[in-house]
């Protein structure tokens, strides 16, 4: 099946870089988002790396011209009728997502597939929303979208091997290597890499080490390119937080159980680099200042 028109609902940190990088990639794009402040902040943001890279001549002015011609924004989630894949990426809780997989079902024509960006959910809790679970898919992208080369395909018990395959040739289209992953919660890569991630959170909470020397044991010691807790702060510890309770739930596994201190900073409203502050403290362009 060829794909044509692509749909994206959701135009947060996680939906825009996926609407950049499938309008980088040729496809035309339709994004929808609950009201059009939220789609015009997202498309705000592609067109702030889109102009840095003409800036820097990476890119040529009209080719940027044309990228974003290729994006369409709405408030309306009906505007996504004509896509032949749409691919969600709102917040990751199962009740959010199955409702609005209930919706695209009765919207989208009986070819088109969806895909879930959940990041730990398992998909076929949420393809059980619609009458076309063969036609369902997990496409999980990594964050920042454009930068991260890694794509989880996650295949449920009903996934239709034709809907996997284009899952997969459509991943390697907009430049991605695939995986094709388990429909367990948290998938290959959440699933490894929540436990190191609240060991990080827990061993700052038990004051066992500092935030700093936790970040630059992680990242001097293993190559990693960024610190554990600065790059949670960059994923958005509400997202986070909601992850590890969806991997605790379905695990009942204490590993997988959400340390207080990340609990008491989202309720507090310091998600990372997105609200200025988290384990670190950022300027509003989101540069580490404290
Ligand atoms: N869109 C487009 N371009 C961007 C961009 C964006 N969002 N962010 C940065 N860029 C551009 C920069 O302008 C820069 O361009 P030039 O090369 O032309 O100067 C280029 O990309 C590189 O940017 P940086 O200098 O900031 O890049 P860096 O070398 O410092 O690397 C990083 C940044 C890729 C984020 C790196 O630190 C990294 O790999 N960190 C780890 C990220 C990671 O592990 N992500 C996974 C999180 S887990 C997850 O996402 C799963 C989930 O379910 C939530």
């Amino acid at each position: 099946m060829e794909i044509k028109r692509v749909g994206v609902v959701g135009c947060g940190t996680m939906g825009s870089g996926i609407v950049q990088v499938i309008a980088q990639s040729g496809y035309a794009v339709t994004v929808s988002d609950l009201n059009i402040e939220a789609v015009n902040k997202g498309l705000a943001g592609i067109d702030y790396w889109l102009q840095k890279s003409v800036d820097k001549g990476k890119l040529l002015s009209e080719n940027k011209q044309s990228i974003m011609t290729r994006i369409k924004g709405t408030a309306n989630i009906s505007d996504l009728n004509d896509c032949d894949l749409v691919i969600e990426a709102v917040f990751d809780n199962l009740e959010v997502k199955r409702k609005v997989f209930t919706e695209l079902d009765n919207i989208c024509p009986k070819h088109t597939i969806l895909a879930s960006n959940s990041s730990t959910l398992s998909i076929i809790d949420i393809a059980a929303a619609t009458k076309r679970m063969d036609k369902v898919v997990g496409m999980h992208f990594f964050n920042p979208v454009p930068l991260m080369k890694l794509l989880e395909v996650v295949k449920t018990i009903a996934t239709s091997e034709e809907t996997l395959a284009v899952g997969k040739e459509f991943g390697a289209r907009i430049g991605k290597t695939v995986v094709i992953a388990p429909d367990v919660p948290g998938y290959i890569h959440n699933r490894l890499t929540a436990v190191l991630s609240i060991a990080a959170i827990k061993m700052l909470e038990d004051k066992i080490a500092s935030r700093d020397d936790i970040d630059t044991a992680l990242k001097l010691g293993s190559n990693f390119p960024m610190g554990r807790l600065e790059l949670l702060d960059l994923v958005g510890l509400d997202t986070i937080l909601a992850g590890y309770e969806n991997l605790y739930q379905e695990y009942k596994d204490v590993k997988y159980a959400p340390p207080l201190l990340l609990k008491r900073m989202v309720a507090a409203g310091w998600l990372g680099r997105k609200s200025g502050k988290g384990f670190y403290e950022y300027d509003k362009e989101g540069n580490k200042i404290g």
